[in-house]
C-alpha cells in the first residue's frame, strides 16, 4: 500500500516537517508532483534544513527516496541540494531514485515564467518564479525534455531545439531575461543528473511494493493551489490533490491507503489569489510574526488569517482524506480570541460550498466560530491529556466539521513536537 501525504491549504503546512516525522514507518518516500517551488523546512540535529525537489524522507537513513514522474526537475536547483546536503547526509546518492519520466525545466522555463508574470502586471499570479508553469506547458503541449533524455546521444540537440522555441517566444515580452548566463550551469548540471540513479519509477515502484516495501507519496504545495480545484487562475500548474499520486508516480487508485492531510491551526497563502479568511489588521501581523511566516523559497512574507473550514472541507473531500494532521498550534498560543470560519456570506447568502470563483465584485464574508484563548502554552506538553480544555474543544470542533479524526497535533518546529491522538 502506498500512504499519501499532502497540504490541504495554500502550501507551507509543515509538510517537510511531518515526512520526516513519520518517514521512521516508511521503507519509500516519493514526490509526485511540483518542483523547486516547494520549500520543506526539516530540523536535523537542530539545524534547519529546506529541501525543494529531494523528498523529505533523506534524512532517515533506512528511507529510498524518488523523484517520480509527475515532479518538474530543475537540474540546477537539485545540484545545489545535493551539495548542500551530501555533507550531513553522506550516503544520500545511494538512496535517491529518480523518474525517468519527470520533466527539465529548462532557463528559458524560467525566463518564460519571469515575462510572462511581469506581463500580467497587477494581475499577477505571484509565481515562485522557478518555470514551474511553462515547463508543465511544454509537459502537456508534448514538447517537454524529460531525465531519460539526458542520455540520449542528441540531448543538446532535442534542448537546442525547444530552446529556440522558447526564444522566439520570449521575443513577444517587452520583459528582457538574461537567460543565457544560466547555461551553462546548467549543462554542468545535466552531467551530475545523469549520474543520479534514473530508473523507470512505476515499475520500481510496483516491484518493491510487490516485495511488502511501505511507500510515503510526499505531496507539494496544497490543495487550494490545485490546478482543478484550486482558486483558479492563481494556482500552481500540478496536481496537488491525492488524485495527482497516481498519475505522478504510475499508481494505480486501489494501492493507495491512509491519506493523511495537514492544515496550520491557522491560514497561510503566499503570492496573489482569494484568501477570504485573510486577516489585514495587527491580528494577521501578529500571526505573521509569531509563525515566522515567510516563503522557504522566496523569502516572501506569507498572508496570513484564521483557519478556514469551508475551504478544508472542501480539501478533505478531494482527497478522501482519512487522517488529519494540525500543526503550528503552539502558534495560538497568545491569540485571543481564535477563530475559525465555518461558512461564507456571498452576497447576503450563507454557504458551506467552496464557490467556483471569487472575484473582486463579489462581497464574500466568512461566518466565524469563536474560541477563547486556551490560556496556557502548548509548546511544551507531550500528550492528548495535557492539552488545555479550550484546546481540546477546538480539536473536537475541527473533527466534527470535517468529519475526519486528527491523528497528529504539532506544536514546535522539531521533529519531536508532535502529539500523537488516534
Ligand atoms: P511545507 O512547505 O509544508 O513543508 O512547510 P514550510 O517548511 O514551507 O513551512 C512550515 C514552517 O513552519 C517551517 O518553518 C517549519 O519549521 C515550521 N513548523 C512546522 N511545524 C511547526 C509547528 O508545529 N510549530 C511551529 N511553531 N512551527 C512549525
Ligand atoms: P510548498 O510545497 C506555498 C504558490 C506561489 C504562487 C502559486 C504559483 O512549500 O508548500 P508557481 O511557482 O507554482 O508558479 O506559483 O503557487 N506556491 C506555493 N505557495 N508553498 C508552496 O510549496 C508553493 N508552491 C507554489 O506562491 O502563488
Ligand atoms: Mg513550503
Amino acid at each position: 500500500m502506498i500512504d499519501v501525504l499532502l497540504g490541504l491549504q495554500w502550501g507551507d503546512e509543515g509538510k517537510g516537517k511531518i515526512v520526516d516525522y513519520l518517514a521512521d514507518n516508511y521503507d519509500i518516500i516519493a514526490r509526485f508532483q511540483g518542483g523547486p517551488n516547494a520549500g520543506h523546512t526539516l530540523y536535523v540535529d537542530g539545524n534547519k534544513v529546506v529541501l525543494h525537489t529531494i523528498p523529505s524522507g533523506v534524512f532517515q537513513t533506512h528511507c529510498l527516496n524518488l523523484i517520480g514522474n509527475g515532479v518538474v526537475i530543475d537540474p540546477v536547483t537539485l545540484q545545489g541540494e545535493l551539495k548542500k546536503i551530501i555533507p550531513i547526509c553522506p550516503d544520500l546518492l545511494s538512496r535517491l531514485f529518480v523518474s525517468q519520466r519527470a520533466h527539465l525545466i529548462l532557463p528559458t522555463h524560467r525566463a518564460l515564467d519571469a515575462a510572462s508574470e511581469a506581463a500580467k502586471g497587477l494581475d499577477k499570479i505571484g509565481s515562485t518564479l522557478k518555470g514551474i508553469g511553462p515547463a508543465y506547458m511544454d509537459k502537456t503541449g508534448r514538447n517537454g525534455l524529460r531525465v531519460g533524455d539526458v542520455l540520449s546521444k542528441n540531448f543538446k540537440e532535442k534542448y537546442t531545439k525547444l530552446r529556440d522555441k522558447h526564444t522566439q517566444m520570449l521575443r513577444q515580452y517587452d520583459h528582457v531575461v538574461d537567460w543565457e548566463q544560466w547555461e551553462a550551469p546548467f549543462f554542468e548540471a545535466v552531467e551530475e543528473l545523469r549520474k543520479l540513479n534514473i530508473v523507470n519509477g512505476e515499475y520500481w515502484l510496483d516491484a518493491h511494493l510487490k516485495n511488502g516495501k511501505r511507500v510515503l507519496a510526499e505531496g507539494a504545495q496544497g490543495s487550494m493551489l490545485d490546478i482543478d480545484f484550486g482558486t483558479y487562475p492563481f494556482v500552481t500548474s500540478s496536481n496537488t490533490i491525492a488524485a495527482g499520486v497516481c498519475s505522478g508516480l504510475g499508481v494505480a487508485p486501489s494501492r493507495i491507503g491512509d491519506v493523511y492531510g495537514i492544515t496550520k491551526a491557522y491560514c497561510t497563502r503566499v503570492g496573489s489569489g482569494p484568501f477570504p479568511t485573510e486577516l489585514f489588521d495587527e491580528t494577521g501581523e501578529a500571526l505573521r510574526k509569531a509563525g515566522n511566516e515567510f516563503g522557504a523559497t522566496t523569502g516572501r512574507p506569507r498572508r496570513c488569517g484564521w483557519i478556514d473550514l469551508v475551504a478544508l472541507r472542501y480539501a478533505v473531500m478531494l482527497s478522501g482524506v482519512t487522517k488529519l494532521i494540525v500543526t503550528k498550534a503552539d502558534v495560538l498560543d497568545q491569540f485571543t480570541p481564535v477563530k475559525v470560519a465555518t461558512g461564507y456570506k456571498i452576497d447576503g447568502t450563507e454557504t458551506k460550498e467552496f464557490p467556483y470563483e471569487m472575484s473582486e465584485s463579489t462581497v464574500l464574508e466568512p461566518v466565524y466560530h469563536t474560541f477563547e484563548n486556551w490560556g496556557e502554552p502548548i509548546s511544551g506538553i507531550a500528550d492528548y491529556q495535557g492539552l488545555p480544555q479550550v484546546f481540546k474543544e477546538y480539536c473536537t470542533f475541527v473533527e466534527q466539521y470535517l468529519e475526519t479524526k486528527i491523528a497528529y497535533i504539532s506544536n514546535g518546529t522539531g521533529r519531536n513536537q508532535l502529539i500523537k491522538i488516534n
